[in-house]
């Protein structure tokens, strides 16, 4: 079934409040809930109430107190309909439902994970509790009595701020929660267990004191202490930035072992993946303190993007996620370094979202239809909405965004909102017009910019001509020209921007092309010198940039330019091409070769002492095999990709080894750990440096001693990473990850890292260690952290693995994602997305990726969301 935009319309029933009980038991949980309900005026006096429900048994139904006669309404696990409701005035309905949380492996609604009691309502799990009217414009203040054995459950939680609580007969206890804030049932949560409590507080800038608490499987809490930090840093900043203050008189996390996705912003109770709560240095690496401090944040500014102000329908999903993300990156530029963040999410967005955009499951940043809503938390609407909010800022500058933001959380607090609106408060606030670049929410695709250079000498003038292009995809949602603001710069030789004069007309506001139309020129006047052209810094707008420019314009601005974004774009377009030629060589069977002159653009930038370790480690992170099959973009041979990185790689590493010994050697830390930004940002160095120079020195040794005397998980993984990576079948990496597995055991997260390292060795043998580690005791489908630590990281990280010419990488996966859709077909469509690029591949491949969709396609009992993904991708 199909879900349409264009059919929204508001329901004919109005909630007000909702009043809960919650009783858990061991083998059952009773649920009782009271809505209080009105017709909504204008609507038909006979219209029934239809309720939604998944997998639900009705116990007893009444009506302003008096059971409902079973004439007057239809129970099914999937659906509440009741007939001859009051034409007017308020009633009651109770509604009492009886679930098993302990079978729950869907992981969806009320559930057990580790003994603990937790939900997951967004975006359609509520209707696994109780029938409801479960879409986000619904929006009641609820009160929710939890009841459970105290032994077993001490910690009993729910949304909003502590009511009341007590003992209750048989060794049991009671608490109330009062969330005074309207809200929409996806926001919904419960927590009831034997859990650690992290305490802290905080003072809000109108002077409120604000309870936060972390929660964690017993003996853990300290390991929520940078957590904890991150929390109290968004909390500052969201005031700061965005004047968001926050709202409750408590803020609790819970960190839960089995959850589908990375976190949730229920109000007052988020509840997180214990992988973005949970770490210290000896187990987590930087990497996950960046995680953790990002989905914090994320989670947290959600109180106001999201909470206060929701979806409509869900075909506003990047209203909350777009702006959300946004606000979490501009957390962690400010927190860490503004040019490495912007390098990294852009690395994401071009890494994860591009595929998506431009393969079968391609859709636009505001769908206008979906069968499974599930399927649509994507790289789309989460990173291309938030670049979409990005382009808006650059379009109405900071000042302008911020007296949009600022009418927006005045006039729509309390709503369920819609794209338009949020738009329009943009356009009142700053008079700017957003009509074209609405498209951008409606049209799928990643539009080509392209752009031509041409100086002439003699009258000082640089002709610019840019052009955009956008292909009719999959989606079929149109290719009209859209609002693209490109942000440049006239780099002179001694690397200073020069003050660009555009001819009268042009659609040049200060550092911004606002290029509209399909082609622009744009003459810029009275130049001295013919300058070094910087386009779309900082990657002012999502599209894919083919420039004409010449490799010593690019080597040059790698050096010079004053933007640190588009310097170490200039490096990576360079490497880029470079790394797309040796796969031609090497696919046919040339020896693969590399231009010394973009070796040494590296080695220098390595070298400079002027750029932030983390900024030259960005530059020194080649593109993935993944990236370099998207440059390449058809007919792709993945052995080839691989056989060609590994050369330049090595080419690189030969070139560079003299001058980056002493470098990796000096890098080497001096006192204690510390996971500040800096001291990862050194680290993150080191570790580039270190697999070159393992590839120039053809032997394991500086990696087996790194492994052996690390005292921190981003040193010992990054080392481990390179022996398996490296040297796969070496009697040192086989004893490393016993001794890893052996140290670690006890802690899932590490062992997932276990999981998933052996599951990305680019080796078509992978497939082999794969399928004997699900036999591993330590394997568990259920979890989806496991899952995707080792089938996940599979499919969707091992290009030549998953990818391997007999088809047998492909039938592996389909066979798993057939297991995994029995028990989370969530997570198991999330897996399958990994077959969206199957049609980049040479024939060969494609007809075994074919087969192996069509065949999973074609399974009995699939669930939808499988089906979706599988049926889409065949498109
Ligand atoms: N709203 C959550 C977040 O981004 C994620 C919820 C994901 N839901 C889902 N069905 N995948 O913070
Ligand atoms: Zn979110």
């Amino acid at each position: 079934q199909v879900i349409r935009l264009t059919d929204y319309r508001p329901t004919d029933f109005q909630l007000a409040t909702v009043d809960m009980r919650v009783q858990l038991f061991a083998e059952h949980a009773d649920v009782l809930t009271v809505l209080q309900l009105e017709r909504r005026a204008g609507a038909p006096a006979t219209a029934d109430l239809v309720l939604d429900g998944d997998e639900l048994a009705l116990v007893s139904l009444a009506l302003d107190g008096t059971p409902v006669d079973p004439s007057q309404y239809d129970a099914t696990p999937q659906g509440l309909t009741i007939r001859g409701l009051p034409e007017s005035g308020s009633f009651t309905l109770a509604i009492e439902t009886r679930l098993q949380p302990q079978l729950n492996t869907q992981l969806m609604g009320l559930y057990r994970s580790g003994g603990v009691w937790c939900t997951q309502c967004e975006a359609e799990g509520f209707r696994r509790i109780t029938y409801f009217l479960d879409r986000p414009d619904v929006l009641a203040t609820y009160r929710v009595r939890v009841e459970a054995d105290k032994a077993e459950a001490p910690v009993l939680l729910s949304n909003g701020n502590p009511a009341e609580h007590g003992l209750l007969d048989g060794g049991r206890h009671f608490a109330v929660w009062d969330d005074p804030f309207p809200k929409p049932s996806y926001l919904f949560a419960l927590v009831a267990g034997d859990l650690d409590r992290l305490g802290d507080h905080f003072t809000t800038m109108s002077g409120r004191r604000v309870a936060l608490d972390i929660y964690t499987e017993k003996g853990r809490a300290h390991e929520a202490l940078y957590a904890m930090d991150a929390l109290k840093r968004s909390m500052v900043w969201d005031e700061q930035r965005f004047g968001r203050e926050y709202d409750l008189d408590v803020f609790s996390i819970v960190a839960i072992s089995d959850f589908n996705m990375g976190a949730m912003e229920n109000k007052g109770l988020n509840v997180f993946n214990h992988k973005y709560v949970l770490l210290d240095s000896e187990t987590a690496t930087d990497g996950d303190y960046a995680g953790v401090e990002t989905v914090i944040a994320h989670e947290y500014f959600h109180n106001w993007t999201g909470n206060r102000i929701t979806c409509r329908d869900w075909f506003q999903l990047c209203l909350k996620e777009g702006l959300t993300v946004y606000r979490d990156q501009e957390f962690s530029a400010d927190e860490r370094s503004a040019a490495v963040k912007r390098i990294a999410s852009v690395r994401g967005l071009t890494a994860h979202q591009f595929p998506e955009d431009q393969g079968p499951l391609q859709h636009p940043v505001r769908p206008s239809e979906y069968r499974e809503i599930s399927n649509f938390y994507t790289a789309t609407i989460y990173d291309k909405g938030a670049e979409l909010v990005r382009m808006i800022a650059t379009i109405v500058g900071q000042a302008g965004f911020r007296a949009g933001m600022d009418l927006y959380f005045a006039r729509h607090d309390g709503d369920a909102a819609t794209i338009e609106d949020f738009l329009a408060c943009f356009v009142e606030a700053t008079g700017a017009d957003l009509t074209q670049f609405a498209l951008w929410y409606s049209q799928a695709g990643t539009p080509v910019l392209k752009v031509e250079e041409r100086f002439d000498a003699d009258r000082g003038e640089l002709t610019l001509t840019l052009g955009q292009h956008l292909a009719q995809g999959p989606a079929g949602t149109g290719t009209l020209p859209m609002h693209i603001p490109v942000r440049f710069g006239l780099v002179g030789a001694n690397g200073q921007d020069l003050v660009p004069a555009p001819r009268d007309g042009a659609p040049v506001e200060g550092d911004v092309i606002h290029l509209r139309d399909a082609e622009t020129t744009i003459v810029f006047e009275g130049l001295g010198e013919r300058p070094y052209l910087s386009i779309l810094r900082d990657f002012s707008a999502a599209v894919a940039l083919r420039t004409s420019q010449r490799e010593r314009d690019r080597l040059a601005l790698a050096r010079l330019d004053g933007n640190p974004f588009n310097r170490w774009r200039a490096l990576s377009d360079l490497v880029g091409e470079a790394l797309q030629a040796a796969t031609i060589d090497a696919r046919g069977g040339n020896p693969v070769r590399l231009n010394p002159a973009i070796a040494e653009a590296l080695i220098a930038t390595a070298l400079d002492e002027t750029l932030e370790p983390a900024l030259r480690a960005q530059a020194l992170s080649l593109p993935s095999e993944a990236d370099i099959a998207r440059l390449l973009g058809e007919n792709v041979d993945p052995d080839a990709i691989h056989i060609a990185r590994d050369a330049v790689v090595t080419a690189i590493g030969r070139q560079g080894e003299k001058r980056f010994a002493p470098l990796f050697a000096g890098l080497a830390r001096q006192g204690a750990f510390s996971p500040d930004a800096d001291s990862a940002g050194r680290r993150a160095l080191a570790s580039v440096l270190l697999d070159f120079l393992l590839a120039a020195s053809g032997t394991p040794d500086r990696a087996v001693q790194q492994f052996r005397t690390a005292d921190n998980m981003t040193e010992q993984f990054a080392a481990l990473t390179m022996l398996c990576h490296r040297f796969p079948e070496d009697d040192a990496t086989r004893d490393a990850l016993a001794a890893f597995y052996s140290r670690f055991e006890t802690n899932a997260l590490v062992i997932d890292k276990w999981f998933s390292l052996q599951a990305t060795v680019p080796s078509p043998s992978a497939l082999a260690t794969v399928r004997a580690l699900t036999a591993h005791p330590a394997f568990r489908l259920a979890n989806p952290n496991r899952a995707r630590a080792l089938i996940g990281a599979f499919a969707a990280g091992n290009q030549i693995g998953f990818n391997r010419a007999d088809g047998a990488g492909y039938a592996f996966v389909a066979e798993m994602i057939q297991a995994l859709d029995e028990l989370n077909p969530q997570v198991a469509a999330r897996i399958a997305t990994a077959f969206r690029s199957w049609r980049c591949f040479d024939s060969g491949r494609r007809e075994k990726a074919r087969a192996a969709l069509a065949q999973l396609s074609e399974m009995k009992g699939l669930s939808t969301d499988v089906k979706d993904i599988v049926e889409r991708s065949l498109r």
